[in-house]
């Protein structure tokens, strides 16, 4: 197993912001898996999912683990909110190092979201009915493949750097 620290949690968690917070007080480098696919495919998330879809943009996102896997080490990942869900994922986030779960409740993802335009699966009618939905199908998810969960709807981003830092 690598020495990565891997966030996970559902949109909105946080893992974006406590990532590029923690990277500097470890002094580690951050990896988005959403970034680092949009730079390779010259796109954004938004628009691959409208052009090549849902399920393409799933395997590039393991496209992505595989490759973390063969070149980075001592550092932050932050993971796409679904990522987790593809099983092949889990062995492949097991092998990158530490998996860190952010657990949000979905009260505090609509308050977070509820004006962003950035991701394509909330661009519906009811965007809190559709977080509760994919949050009440991905929560065990998240567990099964968490080292760690952490209770962070509660807590400001500091707190969370800090029991993330107590534990490694
Ligand atoms: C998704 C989460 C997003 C992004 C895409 C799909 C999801 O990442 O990968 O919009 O399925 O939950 P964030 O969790 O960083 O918002």
């Amino acid at each position: 197993m690598k020495d990565n620290i891997i966030l996970i949690g559902f949109m909105g968690c946080g893992k974006t912001s406590v990532g590029i917070k923690l990277s500097y007080q470890m002094r580690r480098t951050m990896v988005d898996t959403d970034k680092w696919i949009e730079k390779k495919q010259k796109m954004t998330v938004s628009d691959i999912f409208d052009t090549y879809g849902e399920e393409a943009f799933r395997r590039m996102e393991t496209e992505c683990l595989k490759e973390l896997i063969q070149t980075v080490d001592r550092q932050i990942i932050s993971v796409g909110g679904g990522l987790p869900v593809r099983e092949e994922n889990h062995r492949l986030l097991k092998q990158l190092g530490r998996v860190i779960y952010l657990k949000v409740t979905p009260e505090t993802v609509y308050l977070r979201l509820k004006d962003d335009t950035s991701r394509p699966l909330l661009k519906v009618e009811d965007p809190l009915g559709r977080i509760c939905s994919l949050m009440e199908k991905r929560g065990p998810v998240y567990e099964a493949c968490a080292d760690r969960i952490i209770e962070a709807s509660e807590l400001s981003f500091e707190e969370i750097i800090s029991r993330i830092m107590a534990e490694v």
